[in-house]
Parts: C-alpha cells; structure tokens; sequence
C-alpha cells in the first residue's frame, strides 16, 4: 500500500533526526519509533518486516516481559528499529521506579533498521547479524529473549528447529531457548492454537513433541491492535516458554 503523503512527510522527518549529528530527546526517539516506514524498503514482505504497534509493545512490556525486573538480561531476536526493546528498557515502572535493565541486546539483520535503533535506543547493544547465529554469537545466557519474528515461510539460513517446520517463527523460539531461561513471543494465532486456546494446532502439537518446547498462552490473542500493523492485519497472540540450561553460565558468572 503507498504511504500517504502526510506518512510520507513523517518518515523524511524521522530520517532526518536519524541524520542528526547529535543525541535524540525521548520526544524525537518516540517520533522515529512511530514515524519510521519499513514499507518504504523493497524487502519488508521478504523479511516479514511488520513492527509491533506501539500500544501492545507497550502492554507486553510491561505485563509480560515485567517491568519490574532490575538488572536483566534480555535479547532481542529480530528487533527491527527496537519498538519492542525500547519498550522493555523504557517500561513505565521501570523508568518510574528507577529499576533498569541489566542489558538489552538487539540482534537484526536489515542495516538500516540497525542504524535507526542505535539512534532510538543507544543503550541497547545492537548486533547486525542473523538471529538464527544467535545461540553461535558467544553472548552468554540471558534471563528472557523476546521476538516478534518474522512470521510463515520466510527464507532461513539454517534450521533451528532439527525437524524443519516451515514456519520462521518456530526457529526463532528454537534459537531463543538455546540463549536464554525463558521466552516471550508475538506469533501467529495459528501456530499456536485454534479458536479457543486450549486447542493447540497440529504444528504447535508437532513443534512441542519434537523440541520439547511447552508455549504458554498469555494472551487469548491481540485482535485489539489488528489494524495497527501498517498493512496486513495479523491474528497474533503472545505465548511465553521457559527453557532449561542446566550447563549454561552468565557471562559474569563466577
Ligand atoms: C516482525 S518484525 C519485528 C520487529 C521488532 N521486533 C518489532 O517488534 O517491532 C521482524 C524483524 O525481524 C527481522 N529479521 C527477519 N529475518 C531475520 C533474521 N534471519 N535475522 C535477524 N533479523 C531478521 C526483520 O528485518 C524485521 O525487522
């Protein structure tokens, strides 16, 4: 779909602070966040490059992700320009309460997306890479990796899952249970379950035998913000997993 013009106006400007030789204020980071259109790159569809509206970021962040954690350590795996990163070192209790993030880590390999988060969220450490190397990467273990990853039959570099689903989203869990103790995931409502939750769909049945991965439903789904994806409407819900490491250490660990 064309950007309209005043979207189009919007991203100039967001470009333009992007281009700024000097730091952004709050205000001007959350105008790139909103204003920024990954449609106005040729490989959006390819990349399954649809950020996540701002409003459920922000829930997630805050009930999901938890806002009250101090001094975690948490990746994000696919983070385009970082809505969701910024939302979870930005939560509002976080902020409120002074209790910040131990380390956000944001793995994206779009260079450009790469290049307007460092400047919307400098704090994070931004890694241009494949998440799917994640697990290879040598960033020790952290306590939650988030991703809304690409969704369906997106092109991969490797399996993450050894028994090949089709579905991107399920090797990015894959890859998240190798690098962190537990996971919170945006995904299509039907790589998860049918109408109701507790009916899980065949895929999600296949992806739990095979990996022993368990996905919990947190959210029913997330109809609320369907047309706020800037293009196609998605029916997404949130599951969270936690993963078990009985060999693995933090970096910091003694
Ligand atoms: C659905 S978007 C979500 C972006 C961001 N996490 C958000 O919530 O707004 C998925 C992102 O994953 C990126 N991506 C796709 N394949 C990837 C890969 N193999 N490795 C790293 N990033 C990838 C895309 O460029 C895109 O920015």
């Amino acid at each position: 779909m064309p950007l309209t013009r005043e979207q189009a106006r919007n991203h100039h400007k967001a470009m333009d602070l992007v281009a700024a030789d000097r730091d952004l204020t709050r205000k001007e980071k959350e105008f790139v966040l909103d204003h920024y259109q990954p449609s106005a790159s040729t490989t959006q569809a390819l990349d399954g490059a649809f950020f996540t509206p701002r409003e459920m970021a922000r829930e997630l962040a805050t009930y999901d992700i938890g806002g009250d954690r101090p001094g975690e350590r948490i990746i994000d795996l696919g983070a385009g320009i970082g809505r969701l990163a910024f939302e979870a070192v930005h939560a509002d209790w976080r902020d409120r309460e002074d209790l910040p993030l131990g380390e956000m880590v944001c793995v994206e390999k779009n260079p450009e997306y790469v290049r307007v988060g460092r400047r919307v969220l400098p704090e994070a450490t931004w890694l241009c890479h494949d998440l799917l190397d994640a697990a290879d990467m040598d960033l020790g273990l952290f306590d939650c990796a988030i991703s809304n990853p690409p969704f369906g039959a997106i092109s991969r570099s490797r399996d993450s899952a050894a028994y090949r689903p089709r579905q991107f989203e399920y090797h990015a869990i894959a890859t998240a249970a190798r690098v962190a103790r537990r996971g919170i995931f945006i995904v299509p409502r039907t790589s998860v379950h049918e109408e109701h939750p507790s009916q899980r769909t065949t895929s999600c049945l296949r992806f739990t035998r095979e990996t022993g991965i368990e996905l919990k439903t947190t959210w029913m789904d997330a109809d609320a913000w369907r047309d706020q994806w800037g293009g196609p409407t998605p029916r997404v819900t949130v599951v969270s997993a936690d993963f078990h490491h009985p060999g693995l250490r933090t970096p910091n660990a003694a």
